[in-house]
């Protein structure tokens, strides 16, 4: 048994660390396609291509279950894998749906109308093809009204956290944040729409100030594999070891994983 998470480098690492919290008996096969990182200034089709072949990577190491741990391959590619691509006995699930019932305070499985929410303006930071995707909008529209969301596109942060340049993504997170409260002054809560914002959610945080409710996706995904499994233990795959694999350098990709999480994290060439 082993589930995939995929990512477009390293972000998707903020997803593992909780889903391996919670489900720690599971072992997981993470690939992080870093050299074709930032998926975020890229093309839908190209997205698209992308993802489907690391997917498949993850399909050949034993994953009948894949989480696209990337909000960009979640906005741009899901849906049409999901329409025709997806073989039999295999899942794809992305990372926006959790999130969204977090926000609008529904459980798994509530199809019911649209609804009013007690969060009324929303401030969306997210990447450049996520923000052009409108997915965010689009899955929020099923669940709530009378919500605005104002977007973010956080050009250059996933580049600077890639390259392990942390002052440099501090420097932009605080100038998109500027950017956002100059279109939305008073935000209740600011969606950090991409899984490597965790890792300057402090940032974030302060530079959004106080009373505004900072929802991350980690936790949440952690929280919603969890239960899927429960329901559907079957797809739990035949894998039986944990693997870290990445297009790119492993030497190097290893030693910012092993900063940003702060264990030792080992990768293998995919
Ligand atoms: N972690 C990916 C996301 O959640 C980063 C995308 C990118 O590579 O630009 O959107």
């Amino acid at each position: 048994m082993a589930v995939g998470i995929f990512d477009s480098g390293l972000g998707g690492l903020t997803v593992l660390d909780a889903v391996s919290k919670r489900l720690p008996d599971v072992p997981l096969v993470y690939y992080g396609d870093s050299v074709n990182s930032p998926y975020g200034v890229r093309t839908a089709d190209n997205i698209y291509d992308l993802t489907t072949a690391a997917t498949e990577r993850l399909f050949d190491a034993g994953c009948d279950l894949v989480i696209l741990a990337c909000n960009t391959a979640s906005a741009a590619a899901l849906r049409r894998m999901q329409e025709g691509w997806i073989p039999e006995g295999k899942r794809v699930l992305g990372v926006f749906v959790p999130l969204i019932e977090a926000l609008t305070e529904r459980r798994w499985g509530d199809n019911s109308p649209p609804r009013e929410v007690d969060i009324k303006h929303v401030a969306l930071f997210a990447t450049p093809a996520t923000v052009a995707s409108r997915a965010f909008q689009r899955e929020l529209a099923f669940r709530a009204v009378g919500v605005d969301v104002e977007s973010q596109a956080c050009g250059g942060v996933v580049d600077a956290i890639e390259d392990g340049d942390m002052i440099l993504a501090e420097a932009l997170v605080r100038s998109h944040v500027d950017a956002l409260k100059r279109k939305m002054p008073n935000p209740d809560a600011a969606v950090l729409g991409c899984t490597h914002y965790p890792l300057m959610e402090e940032t974030f945080a302060k530079a959004l100030g106080e009373g505004v409710q900072v929802f991350s996706q980690a936790n949440l995904v952690a929280e919603s594999l969890a239960d899927y499994l429960e329901r559907r233990p079957e797809m739990l795959g035949s894998g039986t070891e944990t693997l870290f694999l990445t297009s790119g350098d492993p030497a190097q990709v290893s030693d910012h994983a092993t900063q940003f999480l702060r264990r030792k994290i080992e990768f293998q060439a995919a």
